[in-house]
Parts: structure tokens; sequence; C-alpha cells
């Protein structure tokens, strides 16, 4: 298969292009950047476009080179939700626009990475496919995510009407090696990178909030079986596994696993974000459809999960974490 993956310089897209190269495909990325696929741009499979999935003439020659398109370039990460609204509402509504457009002229298969957020603050967990979304305010800028990544399933629904198969796929708090850096971003990086320097861990709220953090190796095999598999088409599945954590868990696991003399400090989500934040108290997905129709089961324990992302950290992702990586302009691998 010829597969472009937008976004796929980023923390999933990465680990799904090392998949398909290990398959036999081709894999093209477009992104901006290149710094998590440094390891691949030598490979004689893969190519890399550095560029955005706003530009809607490179998004269709792309297209038109591939059989398969997996849409992640996305605007991803609560600090952007608050302080850039914009960026994200901008790239997350265009960037699918562009390439439903373009697949629909190459007649070209299309997996679009939306998310759990779609489900916004819905108490009534395990949250199945064609549950109701209850989100907050429009005011509220934390809503914005969710929202943009909703109207990008409403795309996709509208295109699939026009005879264009698409698949999306939900993803649920997926971790792992090369997520984030260790001072920004998601819980997991900024947890661990809390506890290897021996800081306070920031726990917002009183910890009890949970959510289901899926290994990005088992998200990997769902994500590739949608790409694949034709019973997928026209689908929404919810990505990830259904063991609930609660953040304090999450917080004591990573002390434990990394030894460190860390404290956990408590901290207010309005102390952090202002009046532009609220949290989802629970977070889980209901994975039968993953499991009956991709045949895809989250089978890594957050203990084994974490163990492997802290020894990543511990390595060569210490190193890259807050250090720019430098290279030539324009460059390709
Ligand atoms: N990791 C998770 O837990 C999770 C959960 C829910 C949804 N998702 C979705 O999965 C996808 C991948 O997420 P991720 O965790 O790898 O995030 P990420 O931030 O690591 O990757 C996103 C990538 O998109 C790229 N990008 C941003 N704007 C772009 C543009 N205009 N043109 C081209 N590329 C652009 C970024 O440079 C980045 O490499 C995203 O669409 C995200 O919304 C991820």
């Amino acid at each position: 298969m010829r597969v472009l993956i937008t976004g796929g310089a980023g923390f999933v897209g990465s680990h799904l292009a090392e998949a398909f190269l290990q398959r036999g495909d081709r894999v093209t990325v477009l992104d901006g950047v290149n710094e998590k696929i440094h390891h691949l741009l030598a490979h004689p499979r893969f190519c890399f476009v550095r560029g955005s999935v706003l530009d809607g003439v490179l998004v269709d020659r792309l297209v038109g080179e591939v059989d398969v398109v997996y849409h992640l370039a996305a605007v991803v990460g609560v600090e952007h939700y608050v302080s850039n609204p914009l960026k994200v509402l901008e790239v997350n509504v265009n960037g699918i626009q562009n390439v439903l457009k373009a697949a629909l002229v190459h007649r070209c298969k299309v997996v679009f990475g939306s998310t759990s957020e779609v489900y916004g603050r819905n108490l009534q967990v395990p949250w199945r496919e064609d549950d109701d979304r209850v989100l907050g305010s429009t005011r509220v800028d934390r809503w914005c995510y969710a929202t943009a990544k909703a109207v990008g399933e409403h795309f996709c629904f509208a295109y699939k009407r026009l005879g264009l198969p698409v698949t999306i796929l939900r993803f649920f708090n997926v971790y792992g090696p090369r997520l984030d850096n260790l001072h920004s971003g998601r819980v997991v990086s900024v947890f661990i990178g809390q506890a290897l320097r021996n800081e306070p861990i920031t726990v917002m709220g009183d910890g009890g909030q949970t959510r289901c953090f899926t290994y990005v190796d088992d998200c990997i095999h769902a994500t590739v079986a949608a790409g694949v598999a034709a019973a997928a088409d026209g689908e929404i599945f919810n990505v990830g596994t259904d063991v609930e954590t609660k953040i304090i868990n999450l917080a004591r696991l990573i002390l434990e696993l990394t030894g460190s003399c860390s404290e956990i400090r408590y901290v207010s989500h309005r102390d952090v974000y202002g009046a532009r934040y609220e949290d989802v108290p629970r977070r889980v997905p209901d994975v039968s459809k993953m499991q009956e129709i991709l045949g895809v089961r989250a089978i890594t324990s957050l203990r084994e999960g974490l163990r492997r992302t802290i020894a990543w950290f511990r390595g060569e992702g210490i190193e890259q974490s807050g250090t720019v990586v430098s290279y030539a302009p324009g460059s390709q691998g």
C-alpha cells in the first residue's frame, strides 16, 4: 500500500509510519517539523514532505499518489486550546476539508484521527460511539478542540454520502515513547519529567478524575487495521483501553517506577488555565466495537507501558526533550 500520514511526524504518526514500513508499505509524511522521524528519513520506502495540511494544492498532489490517507495533523494539547483557540480551529477544521476534497477527487480512503474529547463531559460512562456529546459553553476556550474535531467528523460523514470511504478513530489518552517533551504537553510526559527531575508532581484538582491510558503499540494496531479493513469503512471506533485510572494513581505509579523522591502537589485548574478550562471528570470508552470489527484489544498494562516510556525518556528522550534539533529547511527523506 501507499500511505500518506498528515501530521505523521508527531507522536502517533511517527509510530504509525514505522508500523506501515514494517509491513512493507510505502509511507509519505506531511508535517511542518520532523524531529520525531529523523530515524526514518533515510528509509527507501519513506518520504518526508515539509508543508502544511492547510496548503490545498500540496495536499491534493500528495493524496493523488496514495491508496489511503491518515489525517492526524492537528494542533493538540490543552495549553493550545486555552492560549490559541484560533490556531486550533483553523488547522483542525480546515485541514480535514483539504484532505477530504482531495480524497474524493482521487478516490482515496481517509482515516481521520479524532478524539475522546468529542464526548465532552458526558457522565454516562463507558461511552459508546453513538453516545451524546456534552460540551460546555463556547465562551470556555477549552472546548474549541473537541468542537473542531466533531466538525471534522461531520465533514467525514458528509463526504461518505458522496461515496468516499472514511473511518473515524477516537483516540483515548495514548502515551508511549516520543510523547511530547518532559516540560509540557500531556499528563504522562509532564509527570515523568517532574519525577525524573525530582520536582513536585503537580496533580490538578483532587486527582480523582480518571482517564484510560492507552499504550501506543495497542493504539497503532487498531489504527493500521482501520486503514486496511473494508469493514471499517463508514464507521467510528473508540481506540483505547477501558481500564480506568485516577490521575493521583498515575502520579503514584510514576513515582514508584522512577524511584523519584518528588512530592505530590495539588494545584487548581483555575490557577493553571484560568477560567478558560473545565475538566472532564471521567473518560472511559466502550471498546467492544474496536475488538469486534478491528480485531484488536489493548493488552499493555499501564505499569508495563509506563516502564517502557520511562526507559525511553531516560535514554534518548531525555536528550531530545527541551532540545531544538536543527535541520536544513526543505530537506526531504
Ligand atoms: N495522543 C493522544 O492521546 C490523542 C488523543 C486523541 C486524539 N489524538 C489525535 O491524534 C492525532 C495525532 O496526535 P499526536 O498525539 O500524535 O499529536 P502530535 O502533536 O504529536 O502530532 C500532531 C502533528 O501534527 C502536526 N501539524 C500541526 N499542524 C499542522 C499543519 N498545519 N500541517 C501539517 N502538520 C501539522 C504537528 O507538527 C505534529 O507533528 C491528532 O489529530 C490528535 O488530535 C491524539
